[in-house]
C-alpha cells in the first residue's frame, strides 16, 4: 500500500478545426463580447468528419507514449459522454489503434462531465493497493448543442490523457475527497439525440449546489481548510463558470468575493479552455494542464483544489500537490502547436460538420475529407463497424 499516487504524465489533444466565436456571433447578429467576455470563450474546437472521441483519445495517449514509458499499463479507463457505441467501450478501439498489448483491462465510464474524475479516483485506488500498477485515464468528449441554442457557443472537443502511477512526476493526489449526488435534469442527452439538452440557468444553479455539497462533505471528512490551498481549478463548461463557482466557494467560507482577484486566480486555469471550448469530461483536466503549463512561477509544493461537476448530477472536490520538477514532464510548446495548428473554418463549413452524421442504416461510408492532424482518424464505417487508422501527424502538430 502507498498513498503517494498521482499524475505521472498528462497530455492534451484536440481537433484539427476551429471556429472563432466572432464568426458565430456575426452569424447570429450577437455582440461578440457576449461570448468573448460574458461567457469567457474565444474559440471552439470542431470535430471534422474523421474525428471522434476515439481518434482524440488515441492522440492524447500517443503524446504520453512518445515521452514516457507506458509499458506495464494494465488498465485503461476512458471517460466520455459522447461514446461511439452503446456496447463496446471506446477505449477498446483506442487500445486497438494504438496497438497496446492484450493484457490490459479496458472500460468506459459515464456520468456527464464528472466521469473523468471517477476514473481518476478508481485509478488511484488501483495504484494505492498495488504500487506496481500503472493506469491510463482518458477524459474525452465532443460537446455538441443545437444550432441557435444557448449552449451553441459553448461547444468544443478534446481529450486529456493521464498516466497514474506511484511516485508520480507531476501531481500527487491527496486522500481526502468530498462527494455529492443530486438527481436533477439540468443537462442530459437521451439516446436518440446527437445534441445535448440543457436548462442553462438551472445548470449553473445545480453546479453551485453541487459545489456546496461536495465542499461541505470534503470538510466533514477532514479535508483541508480554504486557506490551505494555493490554487483552485473547476470544471469549465464555459470559462466564466469557474469565476462564478469560485466566488461561491469564497462566500461559503465567509469571504468577500472580489471579482478582479477571482479573475486573476482563475485566469491560468482558463487559458486553454477559452480556446478549445467545452470538452465535458476533459474540461477540468484541460484546466489543470493550463495551470501547470502557463504559470511561469515554480508551483512545486503548491496545493490545488479541484472541483469536478457532472450534470445530472455528481460533484467531487479533491486536491493534489504539485511535485518538484513537474515542468520537466510537460511540453507547453507542443500544446501551443496543437492549438495554433488548428485550421479556422467559416460558418458554412461549421454548419456542414454540425449536420454531418455517419450512416445509421448499415451502409458503408469511406471518409475522404481529412481534418485530423494528430496521427489518428476515423477512416469510415463498414457495415456499422468503425474503421480507424493511424497516419503521420502533420508537421504543425509535430512542431
Ligand atoms: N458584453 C459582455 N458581456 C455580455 C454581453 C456583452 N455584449 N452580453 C451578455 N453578456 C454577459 C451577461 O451579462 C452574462 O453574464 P453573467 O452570467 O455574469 O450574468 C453572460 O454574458 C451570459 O449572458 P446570458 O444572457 O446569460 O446568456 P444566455 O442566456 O445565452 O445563457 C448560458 C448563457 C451559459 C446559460 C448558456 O450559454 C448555456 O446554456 N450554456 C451551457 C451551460 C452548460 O454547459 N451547462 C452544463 C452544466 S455545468
Amino acid at each position: 500500500m502507498t498513498d503517494h499516487v498521482g499524475i505521472d504524465d498528462i497530455a492534451l489533444a484536440t481537433t484539427g478545426l476551429v471556429v472563432d466565436l466572432g464568426v458565430l456571433a456575426q452569424a447570429h447578429s450577437v455582440d461578440p463580447d457576449k461570448f468573448y467576455v460574458g461567457i469567457g470563450q474565444s474559440e471552439m474546437s470542431i470535430a471534422g468528419e474523421d474525428e471522434d472521441v476515439v481518434s482524440l483519445a488515441a492522440a492524447a495517449v500517443q503524446t504520453i507514449a512518445d515521452r514516457t514509458d507506458i509499458s506495464g499499463v494494465r488498465t485503461l479507463l476512458l471517460a466520455t459522454e459522447t461514446g461511439v457505441d452503446q456496447s463496446k467501450a471506446a477505449g477498446v478501439f483506442v487500445h486497438g489503434v494504438l496497438g497496446l498489448p492484450p493484457n490490459v483491462r479496458v472500460v468506459e465510464l459515464k456520468q456527464a462531465c464528472y466521469a473523468g474524475t471517477a476514473a481518476l479516483m478508481m485509478a488511484r485506488s488501483l495504484v494505492c493497493s498495488d504500487p506496481s500498477e500503472k493506469v491510463l485515464v482518458v477524459a474525452v468528449d465532443v460537446a455538441k448543442y443545437d444550432v441557435g441554442s444557448g449552449g451553441e457557443p459553448t461547444q468544443g472537443a478534446g481529450a486529456v490523457a493521464m498516466l497514474i502511477t506511484a511516485d508520480p512526476s507531476i501531481l500527487r493526489i491527496e486522500p481526502k475527497t468530498g462527494v455529492h449526488t443530486d438527481d436533477v435534469m439540468d443537462f442530459w442527452r437521451p439516446n436518440h439525440r446527437t445534441t445535448a439538452l440543457v436548462d442553462g440557468k438551472f445548470s449553473i444553479e445545480a453546479y453551485m449546489r453541487s459545489l456546496e455539497g461536495a465542499w461541505t462533505d470534503y470538510r466533514a471528512h477532514d479535508g483541508f481548510a480554504y486557506d490551505d490551498f494555493d490554487h483552485f481549478c473547476y470544471h469549465q463548461p464555459f470559462t466564466k463558470m469557474a469565476n462564478k463557482a469560485h466566488a461561491h466557494l469564497v462566500a461559503l467560507n465567509g469571504g468577500d468575493a472580489d471579482k478582479a482577484e477571482i479573475a486573476e486566480l482563475m485566469g491560468p486555469t482558463q487559458t486553454y479552455n477559452r480556446r478549445i471550448g467545452n470538452t465535458y469530461t476533459a474540461s477540468i483536466y484541460v484546466g489543470l494542464l493550463s495551470l501547470l503549463e502557463t504559470v511561469p512561477a515554480d508551483l512545486a509544493g503548491h496545493r490545488v483544489g479541484m472541483f469536478s461537476y457532472g450534470s445530472g448530477s455528481v460533484g467531487e472536490f479533491w486536491s493534489g500537490t504539485v511535485v518538484p520538477g513537474y515542468q520537466l514532464h510537460l511540453d507547453p510548446e507542443l500544446t501551443a502547436t496543437v492549438l495554433d495548428g488548428r485550421k479556422a473554418i467559416d460558418h458554412e463549413a461549421y454548419l456542414h460538420l454540425h449536420d454531418f452524421a455517419l450512416p445509421i442504416d448499415g451502409t458503408s461510408m469511406k471518409i475522404d475529407e481529412r481534418a485530423a492532424r494528430n496521427g489518428f482518424r476515423l477512416a469510415g464505417v463498414d457495415a456499422d463497424r468503425r474503421q480507424y487508422e493511424r497516419f503521420e501527424p502533420t508537421s504543425a502538430v509535430l512542431g
